[in-house]
This record gives C-alpha cells, sequence and structure tokens, in this order.
C-alpha cells in the first residue's frame, strides 16, 4: 500500500468537474491577474470565517507581512511568537523591523502557552529595550489557539492579536455563550495560506487577511498593490498613483478559480472527513504505552493540518520513519528546530528565548499522514507499522 502524506491527486478526482471549470473560465476570458473569481472568492471566504474584509495575496508569509505593516509594526517593536511554529509567523515581523521575541507554548495543544507568553511580555518591558506591539498566535496543526487566554493578555497590555491561521482555516473556537468564532475571525487581523497543502490549498501559492476594519482592509490592499491609493479606486489612474511603499502581492485569478471550484467540497465534505481520519487515528493508538496523541480542547474544532504525535521518550524517531517509509508510509516532523535557535535568529535578542517544551517536542514529535481522502484502512495500515516500528 502507498500512501500519500496529503493526497493531492485524490481529492483532485473529487472537485475535478468544478474546478476544470473554473480554470476553463478563467484561461477562457484571459483576465489573469484581479479576475472576477478574485472578488467572488474574497466575498465567500468573507461570509464563511464571519468578518467584513478578506483582501487575497500571494502567499500566507506576504499576508502576515502586509497586515504587521497597516498596523504599523516595524523598528523598536517587540512580537511575540510561538517558538513551535513555521519560519514564516517570525520571520515577518522581523522583516517589518520589529524583534520576534519566542514563547513556549503547551505540550498538549502544541500552541502558544499564556503564562510563557505572559513572562515574555513583563520580561521586555523590564529591559526598556522594545516597545510590546504584537502577538502572532498561531492556529497550529489546525486547533485555534487558547482564545480566551491569549486574548486577555492581548487586552491586558494593549498588544495588537494577530491570528496566524495558515494551518487553521476551517476550524473554529465555540466561547462559553456558545457562540462559534471561526478561525481567522478570531485576532484583531488573521491571516491565512492557501498553499497546496494546507487545509483549503490552491494549486499554487495563495493568502489571504482578514478583518472587520474598514481603513486596515483598505491599507492592506494598498500595501499588497505597490501602495497604491486605495481610497479613490474610482479613478482610472489611482493605480499609478502610489501614496507608501508597499509590495506586489495578489492572488491570481486562476488560484482563484481553483479555490472557489475547491470550497463548497472543503466546506460541506473535507472538513467532517479529516475530522474523522484524527479521530480514528486517535482511538487506535490510545494504547500505545508512552505515546501522546494531539489534544483538541473543549469548544475547538480543528482543521487537521496536521496530525501531530510525540513519541514514547527514547524512541527512535530516525529508525521509526524509515521502517514506515519502507512500508510505504511517509512521515514529517513538523517541527525539528525551534525558532529561536534558528540560524537567522542567531546572536540577536530573539534567541535568548527559553522554551524547554518546544525544545522537548522538537525531539518527539511525528506527523503522519493526513486528509479528507484517507480511508479506514489506509489508517489502520499506518497504526499497524507505527506500532511495528516502535
Ligand atoms: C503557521 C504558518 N504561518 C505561515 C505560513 C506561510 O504560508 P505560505 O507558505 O503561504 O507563505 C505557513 C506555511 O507553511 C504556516 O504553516
Amino acid at each position: 500500500m502507498m500512501i500519500q502524506f496529503r493526497d493531492l491527486q485524490r481529492q483532485y478526482d473529487h472537485v475535478k468537474v468544478k474546478v476544470d471549470e473554473k480554470i476553463a473560465g478563467v484561461v477562457t476570458s484571459a483576465h489573469f491577474i484581479s479576475g472576477p473569481e478574485v472578488k467572488e472568492l474574497e466575498q465567500t471566504l468573507a461570509d464563511y470565517v464571519g468578518v467584513k474584509h478578506c483582501i487575497s495575496c500571494a502567499n500566507g508569509t506576504d499576508a502576515i507581512t502586509i497586515a504587521l505593516m497597516a498596523h504599523g509594526v516595524g523598528d523598536g517593536d517587540a512580537v511575540f511568537v510561538p517558538d513551535f511554529t513555521f519560519f514564516s509567523s517570525g520571520e515577518c515581523p522581523a522583516t517589518t523591523g520589529a524583534t520576534p521575541i519566542f514563547v513556549d507554548v503547551l505540550k498538549d495543544t502544541y500552541n502558544m502557552d499564556p503564562k510563557s507568553l505572559e513572562a515574555a511580555i513583563q520580561a521586555v518591558r523590564e529591559e526598556e529595550q522594545l516597545t510590546p506591539k504584537a502577538v502572532v498566535a498561531v492556529d497550529l496543526f489546525g486547533q485555534p489557539f487558547d482564545v480566551p487566554a491569549i486574548k486577555a493578555i492581548c487586552e491586558k497590555y494593549n498588544l495588537l492579536l494577530l491570528e496566524d491561521g495558515a494551518q487553521g482555516f476551517g476550524g473554529s473556537y465555540t466561547d462559553e455563550s456558545g457562540k462559534k468564532h471561526m478561525a481567522c475571525s478570531i485576532g484583531d487581523i488573521a491571516t491565512t495560506s492557501f498553499f497546496p497543502a494546507k487545509p483549503l490549498g490552491c494549486y499554487g501559492d495563495g493568502g489571504a487577511i482578514f478583518t472587520d476594519d474598514d481603513n486596515i482592509a483598505l491599507l492592506c490592499r494598498s500595501i499588497a498593490v505597490h501602495g497604491k491609493d486605495t481610497q479613490n479606486l474610482d479613478d482610472p489612474n489611482a493605480k499609478y498613483n502610489n501614496i507608501r511603499l508597499g509590495m506586489n502581492s495578489r492572488l491570481d485569478t486562476l488560484q482563484a478559480g481553483v479555490l472557489l471550484g475547491k470550497f463548497q467540497v472543503f466546506r460541506d465534505e473535507e472538513l467532517d472527513a479529516v475530522n474523522h481520519v484524527a479521530e480514528l487515528y486517535s482511538s487506535l493508538l490510545s494504547d500505545v504505552s508512552g505515546l501522546t496523541v494531539p489534544v483538541v480542547k473543549d469548544g475547538m474544532y480543528s482543521s487537521w493540518a496536521q496530525y501531530t504525535i510525540q513519541l514514547p521518550d527514547g524512541a527512535d524517531r530516525a529508525a521509526i520513519q524509515k521502517a514506515m517509509k519502507a512500508d510505504g508510509i511517509p512521515t514529517n516532523i513538523y517541527y525539528i528546530k525551534p525558532m529561536h535557535i534558528q540560524g537567522a535568529f542567531e546572536g540577536t535578542r530573539s534567541s535568548m528565548a527559553e522554551c524547554p517544551t518546544t525544545e522537548k517536542l522538537c525531539k518527539s514529535v511525528l506527523c503522519l499522514p493526513i486528509h479528507p481522502y484517507l480511508t479506514d484502512d489506509e489508517v489502520r495500515f499506518v497504526v499497524e507499522k507505527l506500532k511495528g516500528a516502535l
């Protein structure tokens, strides 16, 4: 049996008719940049997430950078970022000129640890070198971060809360009153990625920013297209009136078409299907001594960008990966290195973080194949081979 880590071919077989139709429509119209599909997608996703504005852009990395730039984050600012995440979450604050301050994560959900966050904020305040400005809270592996605790800290210290929902799109958080908040509607501003392997992926690079703030939305649109004058879009020459520095970060029309073609299946079928896969994994792995399965907290719904286990103490991870690969099962390690020891931050204030949980996780985590099209038999096969390898 050959298993795909994320089976995009099987997905294509399922969505082919709709996606092909959209692609053909874009190619026929030859409206490759800023075609009508882009606006339609933005409206569809804004409605789904429950925010006023969705601003599409070229990828999830640009989305974070644009969101930070729109809020004036830059030189002299401290931005608090989990130590256990994809590089972009910390790279983007750094490219604005701010200093990422890495914060430890929780062992069970892999998401930002509120206690570690508060300790890091206090340390920065006491040093009086940087101004605490923002928190990049990541919905890691598909599950929203600890919303009430992180929000309360942001309010207490007057920090911008940026939700990095690159992996969380489609997930949700239900608050104590029973109100459901979709991922990418949780922060003051939120971002996502449409990288092909993400919960909602396109056929190339893509990303989006979500905000309820009209002014910030205009600023994001402006920054994403060379700082053009977005206040006067009715003026045909506004496009060439550049009132600030920005970048070239558009979602192209073909990718918007692909996402429109996939969206309904994502919302109505894939999220349930991937949750079924995760539940089956967790129940089949529950009897493995010392192995930790991912925990989804009460009120949280995950979009399962990854299914990440922690191997028992002393397990030889490399040997397990090798044995599983020989059985046709790909595995990955997200993430093998804490952010604060990445070479890019060497010798900077960012490298001074103390994050023992992240360090331990980087040594013990293993991501198993997961996607909505994995069959029960395939899940059983992966589990049987993993148990054998252990
Ligand atoms: C948590 C997180 N943030 C940001 C990104 C960046 O997204 P992109 O690859 O679309 O730039 C990723 C992508 O892997 C991610 O996982």
